[in-house]
């Protein structure tokens, strides 16, 4: 239901649920985070996340949540979910999310994660979950309000505004508009253009983007200084005398 293929440099994540909008599930948002994982450890340098069928996401499966107990809901429902849109936003290399249908409710929170975000013309994007008697999940009040700013979820989420596409790039919800049928088309080339680029320093860069933008700065401060220190010859001498069984010599 998260299919995943990577070809030239290009990782290709798409929400593969059709006939129910692409609506998550539980088990869809463990994919998510294995597919993460895959890409992480793997050769690709960009990722482009569609949505099969006609719309991008419709949301969280509102069967699947309103079948939970209070207590699940909180528990699984909230911290599995998360797992996974934290795994989307933090990995290293640029996302760029291909809305050619319409990202409402979990859509635009999935989507809010990636780096770019390119919209069809006829799509809607926002947030109705109030409006089902529940709130704005998976970091749509955080993350939401960090990347787009707290007014246009206020607009969203409190007074359940949708908007067009247009009136979107407007306000900064997605950053280009295309004509329905081309998204695909743009996010080509501008994954194209990320592969244009130093592969490594697009990485950096983007962890220290992530970090400003606090999706979890300690984690990267920790990866950019054990990445310093694994290439040094420090550790290559520990190493060493750990292996020879003898006292290290740092001198
Ligand atoms: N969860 C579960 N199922 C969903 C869903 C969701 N979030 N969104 C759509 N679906 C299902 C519909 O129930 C329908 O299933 P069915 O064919 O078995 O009846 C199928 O997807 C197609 O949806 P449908 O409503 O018939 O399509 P549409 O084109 O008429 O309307 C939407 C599209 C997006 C406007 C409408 O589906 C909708 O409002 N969905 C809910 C969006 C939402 O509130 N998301 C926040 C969830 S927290």
């Amino acid at each position: 239901m998260i299919d995943l293929s990577v070809r030239d440099g290009i990782a290709r994540l798409v929400l593969n649920r059709p006939d129910k909008l692409n609506a998550l599930t539980a088990e869809m948002c463990d994919m998510l985070a294995a597919r993460c994982r895959e890409i992480e450890r793997g050769t690709a340098r960009v990722v482009i996340l569609s949505g099969a069928g006609k719309a991008f996401c419709a949301g969280g499966d509102i069967e699947a949540w309103a079948g939970e107990t209070p207590e699940a809901f909180g528990d699984h429902w909230v911290r599995d979910g998360h797992a996974a849109f934290d795994a989307l936003a933090r990995l290293t290399v640029p996302v760029i999310a291909q809305l050619d249908g319409h990202a409402l409710g979990g859509g635009l929170e999935l989507a809010a994660c990636a780096d770019l975000r390119i919209a069809e013309q006829h799509i809607k994007i926002g947030q109705p979950e109030t409006g089902l008697g529940i709130i704005p999940g998976w970091s749509g009040t955080q993350r939401a309000v960090r990347r787009f700013g707290a007014q246009v979820v206020r607009r969203m989420a409190l007074f359940g505004e949708v908007f067009d596409a247009e009136e979107a790039r407007r306000l900064g919800l997605v950053d280009h508009v295309i004509a329905t049928g081309a998204a695909h088309v743009l996010a080509e080339d501008l994954a194209a253009r990320v592969l244009s680029r130093g592969p490594q320093a697009t990485k950096l860069t983007k962890m220290l983007i992530n970090a400003a933008d606090r999706e979890d700065p300690e984690r990267i401060a920790e990866a950019l200084a054990g990445r310093i220190a694994a290439g040094t010859d420090e550790l290559r001498e520990g190493l060493s005398a750990f292996r020879e069984k003898r006292k290290p010599d740092f001198s």
